[in-house]
């Protein structure tokens, strides 16, 4: 397959590149060379002639995207609405990333791609808004990802949480950590091998779910993060009412899929994914 990636240098789209290098053509666009909110610049994906174009591009500083709402959905909207136009014209496959704060977190077990969507705050609000558009491409496919760690770190909040938590442990920092808001950790190496999988198994079109299995509140990844480095910090559970952020986030957004395991892809438990990402980057 040809794959054009956008955000090829991003946390996702860097591990997307090389899950693509074994066998496919991956041209790689980071925000340098393309920017998605802008129909004219996303038309230089024709070029390439892709049979598959993977958008990871999004604005996803949670509390930011109150703030600036134009950004907001131009990007993560707008953005998902010229990469679908465009795929659509050309007769290539659409791939959106989307999240699991599409939910309102109300169900408090893990929700799948049969699950009604309902954000509550702008940045769930704009993904689903491009998750409707990518739909008017009947060659799509939208996988869900959560709660991202790769190597290259998310360059849109600057790192991710593993490396948060361990740039304050070893700042001997006090870590306080929220212990009522569930999610999936997700190791993007694993994200990217489950979209490849989708792409080269020809699943039918259609919604994903596409995370390590299993969740935890925040407090236990950031203990499991410790545990396994043997680090002791100061660390002190906290309640999300003690925090004042901008956004609203879902009390529980854990995901699982119905629909992959039929299709024989089941990926592995987090704290697995976590122990090989510490192993990769040399820190256990
Ligand atoms: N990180 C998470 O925990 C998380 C959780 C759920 C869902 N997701 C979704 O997963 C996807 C990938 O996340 P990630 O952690 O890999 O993010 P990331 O590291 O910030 O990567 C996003 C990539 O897109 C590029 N980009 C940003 N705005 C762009 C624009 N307007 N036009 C073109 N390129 C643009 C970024 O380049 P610059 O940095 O140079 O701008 C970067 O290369 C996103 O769609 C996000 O919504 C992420």
């Amino acid at each position: 397959m040809r794959v054009a990636v956008i955000g090829s240098n991003g946390q996702l789209g860097t591990d997307l590149m090389k899950a693509l290098q074994d066998g496919h053509d991956a041209i790689g666009f980071t925000h340098e060379n393309l920017e998605v909110s802008d129909y004219n610049s996303c038309l230089k994906l024709k070029e390439h002639h892709p049979d598959v174009i993977i958008n990871t591009a999004a604005f996803h500083k949670t509390d930011q995207c109150e703030d600036d709402l134009v950004k907001t959905f131009s990007v993560n909207a707008i953005g998902a609405r010229n990469v679908a136009m465009i795929s659509k014209e050309i007769g290539a496959i659409t791939v959106l990333i989307s999240t699991d704060y599409v939910f309102d977190g109300d169900k408090r077990e893990p929700y799948t791609e049969d699950d009604a969507t309902n954000p509550i705050n702008s940045y769930g609000i704009s993904k689903l808004a491009g998750e409707l558009y990518t739909r008017q491409n009947p060659r799509h496919y939208i996988v869900r990802v959560a709660s991202l760690f790769g190597k290259a770190g998310a360059s849109g909040k600057g790192g991710n949480f593993v490396e948060t938590m361990m740039t304050k442990a070893k700042n001997k920092e006090t870590v306080n950590v929220i212990n009522d808001m569930w999610m999936s950790p997700t190791y993007t190496k694993d994200a990217a091998f489950i979209i490849v999988q989708i792409l080269e198994l020809k699943l039918p079109f259609g919604t994903y779910h596409a995370t390590n299995q299993g969740y935890c509140t925040w407090f236990q990844f950031a203990e499991e993060i410790f545990k396994m480095q043997g680090l002791t910090p100061d660390m002190r559970p906290i309640v999300t009412g003690q925090l004042v952020t901008k956004a609203k986030r879902p009390q529980f957004s854990a995901l699982r899929s119905l629909k992959l395991p039929i299709h024989g892809i089941i990926t592995r438990e987090w704290k697995e994914a976590l122990s090989a990402y510490l192993t990769e980057r040399g820190a256990i």
